[in-house]
């Protein structure tokens, strides 16, 4: 099959090299002539483990072109992705404007059939809007289908989650675009679940913003197991044992971050709005998540007395592991009101950090977390990176001025540390 990926960021770029994997002829295409100047040099603009080998295997194989026209795919696919972003406004509602602006040069290019595909995450109804805007702007005798196809890729690990999907989500309306489709899954073996397209769009924000209320969930527990001297760790291992609740994304920390959890909340909760639903259970969630930061940094100030004027070394910038993304980082958020209570701010992390110096210059970034330690009132564990957990800690305590550790993540060797002599602080930990 002949694809054109509209939009080559987190999503769209995994999306064209595995549809190359998979043996179809891809375009992918994005405004950004840096970004396609540096995929066609052979490298990749963003940190994805596994994406450079497979974006050299499509360019190598000549699956896989790059160009700055949507025209260029129009002309070549038979079938459109829409892959751009859809980020949040001030009033939560999802920014839609790049949505529209792909599909206004796509409906000015198309003379033959096409069938076009959201994979932006998109509000429901959504498509009501795109196929309006390809029939106004495209010539009478055109035709072309919608398709819905969310997507549920995790940064850090996009790569495998395109191949190993739990579920392919696609919303159609004709057997012509069940077909398509189904030809372009074809090699993944994961059920496909085909429903209206209104519904596909829904599957999305329900499916992330129930993922935020677990996190939220433990995140609550957290707080309960702090006043009551209980383990939420051990709470939340008990609850995830049930079948029906199952562990993942259950487990406490200073909260969820990244470019989808917080902006696919806030955009299902201004779609409710819109439709007169007041989602109450959503709403406590996306409190919970603002709470819990601000529960961490009164954890972090019971370690260490007053703030102002402290040095505080920070371990984990990034809004998780394997990744060096910040958006909406909640290690970023902390440090940011670490920063307004007069802290100075030595910090490490292993992809992120450049980022997070660009976004944060008074920051000191280190080279590494013994360095970070150097001289620092605390030692604030703020992103759960493997590595984080394995440190020399008696090093660490003799270079520390105060022996006080913030394990934002619950995932630090408790009796290790309260063995070495640390003041260990943590989330609803006893
Ligand atoms: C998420 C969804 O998982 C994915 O399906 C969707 O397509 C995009 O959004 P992502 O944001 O990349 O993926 O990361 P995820 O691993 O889900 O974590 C999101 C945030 O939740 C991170 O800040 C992480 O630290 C936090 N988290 C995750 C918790 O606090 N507790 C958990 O148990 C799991």
């Amino acid at each position: 099959m002949k694809i054109g990926v509209i939009g080559a960021g987190h999503v769209g770029l995994v999306t064209a090299a595995g549809f190359a994997h998979l043996g179809h002829s891809v375009i992918a295409v994005d405004e950004d002539q840096t970004k396609i100047e540096t995929l066609l040099s052979g490298k990749t603009p963003f940190f994805e483990p596994g994406l450079a080998d497979l974006v050299c295997e499509g360019t190598e194989k000549k699956r896989l072109t790059f160009s700055t026209l949507i025209s260029d795919a129009v002309t070549f696919a038979e079938v459109l992705f829409i892959c751009v972003g859809t980020p949040q406004r001030e009033s939560g509602e999802p920014d839609l404007s790049a949505v529209e602006k792909v599909t206004s040069e796509i409906a000015r290019s198309l003379s033959d059939y096409r069938l076009i595909v959201e994979k932006s995450t998109v509000p429901v109804m959504t498509g009501e809007w795109v196929k309006y805007t390809l029939k106004v702007l495209s010539d009478k005798e055109v035709s072309f289908d919608l398709a819905a196809n969310p997507e549920f890729l995790r940064e850090g690990s996009a790569v495998y989650d395109f191949f190993h999907p739990d579920r392919i989500v696609v919303g159609v309306e004709t057997e012509r675009a069940r077909k398509i489709m189904e030809e372009i899954y074809h090699d993944i073996p994961a059920p496909i679940l085909f429903t209206d397209i209104k519904s596909a769009e829904l599957i999305k924000h329900a499916s992330n913003s129930f993922l935020a209320l677990k996190i939220s969930y433990a995140n609550a527990l957290s707080q309960l197991c702090e006043r009551v001297g209980a383990d939420v760790n051990l709470v939340v291992e008990g609850v995830g044992l049930d079948s029906r609740i199952g562990k993942a994304h259950l487990f406490p920390g200073i909260g969820y971050g990244g470019s989808c959890f917080p902006k696919d909340v806030a955009a299902f909760l201004h779609l409710a709005r819109s439709v007169g639903y007041d989602f109450k259970i959503l709403k406590a969630a996306a409190e919970t998540n603002e709470e819990q930061k601000r529960f961490s940094l009164e954890k972090i100030r019971k370690g260490v007395w007053n703030l102002k004027g402290k040095t505080m070394a920070v371990l984990g910038l990034a809004f998780k592991p394997d990744t060096d993304d910040i958006r909406e980082s909640p290690s970023v958020e902390i440090v940011k009101m670490l920063l307004a209570e007069g802290c100075f701010i030595r910090a490490y992390d292993p992809a992120a950090a450049q980022n997070a110096k660009d976004a944060l210059p008074e920051i000191t970034i280190c080279a590494d977390p013994y360095q970070a330690a150097k001289g620092a009132s605390a030692l604030l564990v703020l992103t759960d990176w493997p590595q984080f957990a394995k440190l020399d800690f008696e090093r660490i305590k003799d270079i520390l001025l105060m022996p006080v550790i913030f394990d934002g993540r619950n995932f630090l060797p408790k009796e290790h540390l309260r063995s070495l002599g640390f003041t260990y602080l943590a989330l609803g930990r006893t």
